[in-house]
């Protein structure tokens, strides 16, 4: 009986020391985000992924049809380079203390698109589906790099579509969840 006591008391002081010694959060302080979210989106994020995307097409000219594809071993290493770009992204969209948007700029063009203190405000509210929907991102940007590796353009496509689809999670949940066009 009295064992027991002990052992719940020994127990709660480990638990507490083990809460006490840990920081609320390890990110904050230790990484300086200052760059916006905004910004990691427009000139991270986007092109890198359009290089990507715009890696396997059918291009109709007057000259006739070019069916573009990733060939050379150099063309897959660059290729590789812009998705390693992605892929470390979905990181830096985790930590803590980074802005939406940097003053004046608007995240809203109007309609469903919230402003970014209302985006800031929703992450916080649902910190738990952020970092999941980032993570959905890097576990679909890491099949495109699988592909890559695969040398697959077949793959290449259908990983490159389940990356977008990760991009249009995140969004319709934190961007524009007013919108109410069918997807
Ligand atoms: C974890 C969440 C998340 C993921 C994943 C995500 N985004 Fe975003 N993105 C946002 C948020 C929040 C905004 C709205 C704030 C803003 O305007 O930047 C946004 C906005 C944007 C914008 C508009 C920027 C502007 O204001 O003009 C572009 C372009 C964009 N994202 C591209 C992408 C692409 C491409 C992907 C996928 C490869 C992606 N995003 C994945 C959260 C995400």
């Amino acid at each position: 009986m009295k064992y027991s006591v002990y052992l719940s008391v020994f127990a709660t002081a480990v638990l507490l020391n083990a809460c006490s010694s840990a920081p609320p959060s390890e990110s904050v302080g230790l990484f300086k985000p200052s760059t916006s979210i905004q910004d990691i989106m427009l000139h991270i994020i986007d092109p890198n992924i359009d290089y990507v995307w715009n890696s396997v097409a059918t291009i109709s000219t007057a000259k006739g049809t070019e069916e573009r594809r990733p060939q050379t071993d150099e063309e897959w290493q660059q290729l590789k380079q812009h998705a390693l770009v992605v892929l470390e992204a979905s990181n830096l969209l985790l930590i803590e203390g980074r802005s939406v948007a940097q003053q004046p700029a608007s995240t809203s063009s109007g309609g469903a698109e919230l402003t970014a203190a209302e985006i800031q405000k929703a992450i916080a509210a649902n910190r738990s589906d952020y970092i999941q929907r980032a993570h959905a991102l890097h576990k679909a940007t890491e099949s495109v790099i699988a592909a890559i590796d695969h040398k697959n353009v077949e793959q290449l496509v259908e990983t490159g579509g389940a990356v977008d689809q990760a991009c249009e999670q995140c969004h319709s949940q934190f961007w524009y969840p007013n919108d109410k066009r069918p997807k």
